[in-house]
Parts: C-alpha cells; structure tokens; sequence
C-alpha cells in the first residue's frame, strides 16, 4: 500500500468542478508536488486528503485508510500546515507546541524532549518563551511547520508553504523539509506554484482545470517536454559548413545554435566529427518553469515564444 492513493476523485461545489476526475499515488518517503496556477483544485484536493472535506465522487486512501470512512485515524497519521494561521497569538511559541502534543496524545516528557529539538533545527530555539503575536510572519510560518510535524506523522501536507515568504525563510523552510524528509522518512505532499522549487522534488503533478496533465520526476518531465538549445561557436569556414549541414542555426558573431531533443547525442555527434575547430559550446535545457506553462498557461506561452531571447538569456 501505498502512503496516499487517490482513485478518480471529483469534486464540485455548485456549479464549479473543482476537481474533476484525478487519480495518482505517492509511496511512503516521497517528496511529492502539487503544483498548478490559482484557482486549479490544489487546496481542493488537499482539504480532502486530510478529511476536512468529502469528495463528490471517487476514493482517497492515507497511509492505508479510507479517507471517507477512517477519518479520525487518518488524522492521527498525519499534520497539516494550511495557508491561513492558526496558532494562538497569547500562548508563546512553546504552550502552543505543547498544547498541540497534548492534542495528539504525547506524553509530557516526550513533547518537551521533541519541541526542543524541533525548535533548534528550525532555528527557532531563542524564541520558544516569546508570545506567538510578536513572531515575525517568517517565525510563525516556521512554527507552524514544526507544529505539524510534532506528533511524528507519517504524511505531512503542506498547502503553499513559502507563499509570501522572503528568499532566506524560503530556503529555510525547503532545507528543513528535505531534512525531516531523510532524517524520518516523512512523505510530504506539498502544493506550491512557486515551480522552481519543486526541481528537486522526487515526483510532481501538475494539475490544471482540476485535472492533473503530468505527473513524474521533475527533471523526466522538463526532459520529455522541452527542447534543449545547443549553441557553438566557430570561424573556421570548414567548420561552419559542417554545423549549417547539421542544421544548426546562423545567430551571427560567429555562433550556430540547434533545438534538439537530446543534446547530449547531438554533441556528441559533432565532437565526434574530427577537423572541426569550435572554440565554445553551451547546452541550454529548458527549466521546469517552462514545462509548467506550456502545459497551463497558453498565453503565457504565447508570449514567451514572441520572446525567446529572454528565455535564453535567463541560462547565462
Ligand atoms: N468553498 C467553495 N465554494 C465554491 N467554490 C469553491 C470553494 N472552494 C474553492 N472553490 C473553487 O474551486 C476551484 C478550485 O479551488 P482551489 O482548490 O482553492 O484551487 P487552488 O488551491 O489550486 O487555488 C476554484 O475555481 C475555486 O473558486
Ligand atoms: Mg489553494
């Protein structure tokens, strides 16, 4: 079994279909994305992984129960950190890690022994006596964080975890996942639609219009649907017919540039041709970015092909 499975899950609220027919799995350890532009079913989908909402139709299984039937058990499998707060601003950081623990049925002496590790990874330890309401927005997003993970939970959702966070708290926040990740082997199923993010990810799905239109590993995706630029530069007339007969492009000042597939073969091809004088090459493969917006956003897309030079030029 699988740590979260999901067969054919719907969901409309009247009139609008919010998720409208999804199926995937995660396997336990996963860091998995969920990634989409506004308004395309991510916290939907979410909300009914971790039963705060019934679905119209189809199945949802976390860490092996049914999520229309096992509620309350699911719920002790797992922690949340929603978009909205919901830490109590007049306890202090430490009263509303313990008043969680007690929630979830820790033992007094295990709660405390855990917040203090937690608040030390998270960096966080010097505020563990501060009342929550004179937290930075950066702190209580990181508070929450650990909150969730408190109880040891087997899967933690996560719903748009670094949204209006600054760069450094970002970073914070990923390094600490990815470190909960391989120090507990907690699967993470985390929406973001800040996709840079999720290039590091084991798996993502990228879910438009309530369905989902790819699913893999990041890095399979962006090498499945984008094209890579191979460019060189070269003089040597010789060797400039030998790249136009490839197909390569005249960019002018000297460098030829080819959209290919896999440039990895295509290089290796040309290098392998012997008499050639190329003073530089570079490989361009797309970003994830890229993937992304061609499988969601067309105009976007419209507009990105209308400007390729600063598409290329964000690789240099
Ligand atoms: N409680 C609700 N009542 C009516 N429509 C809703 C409700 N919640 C979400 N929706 C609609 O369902 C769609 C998906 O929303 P949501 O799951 O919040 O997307 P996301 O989290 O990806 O931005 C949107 O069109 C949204 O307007
Ligand atoms: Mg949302």
């Amino acid at each position: 079994m699988n740590a979260i499975e999901v067969q054919d899950l719907y969901k409309s609220y009247d009139g609008t279909q919010a998720v409208n027919g999804i199926s995937f799995e995660i396997g336990y350890g996963e860091l998995f994305g969920f990634l989409g532009p506004n308004g395309a079913g991510k916290t939907t989908t979410i909300s009914i992984l971790c039963t705060l909402l019934k679905p119209t139709s189809g199945r949802a299984f976390v860490a092996g129960l049914d999520a229309g039937k096992e509620s309350d058990k699911i719920r002790e499998h797992i922690g949340l950190v929603f978009q909205e707060t919901t830490l109590d601003n007049e306890l202090t950081t430490f009263e509303n890690l313990l008043f969680h623990a007690y929630l979830y049925g820790m033992t007094r002496s295990d709660a405390i022994g855990r917040i203090d590790e937690l608040l030390s990874m998270i960096g966080l330890q010097n505020k563990k006596n501060e009342l929550v309401k004179h937290l930075s927005g950066g702190m209580k997003r990181r508070l929450e964080l650990i909150r969730g993970l408190l109880h040891r939970p087997r899967v933690l959702f996560l719903d748009e975890p670094t949204i209006g966070l600054d760069p450094q708290t970002r970073a914070n926040v990923w390094n600490f996942i990815k470190e909960m990740k391989r120090m507990e082997g907690t699967t993470i199923f985390v929406t973001t639609h800040y996709i840079e993010e999720a290039s590091d990810f084991d798996r993502i799905a990228i879910i438009d219009h309530g369905r989902i239109v790819a699913v893999g590993n990041p890095q399979r995706l962006i090498n499945e649907m984008g094209k890579a630029t191979v460019t060189f530069g070269a003089t040597d007339s010789a060797t400039v017919q030998t790249l136009l007969g490839y197909g390569m492009a005249d960019l002018g000042s000297g460098r030829y540039e080819i959209r290919t597939e896999d440039p990895d073969l295509f290089l290796k091809q040309v290098m392998n041709r012997s008499g050639l004088k190329i003073d530089d090459f570079r490989i361009n493969k797309p970003v994830l970015e890229e993937v992304y917006i061609a499988l969601t956003g067309s105009e976007i897309r419209d507009e990105y092909v209308d400007r390729p030079a600063s598409r290329k030029g964000r690789h240099r």
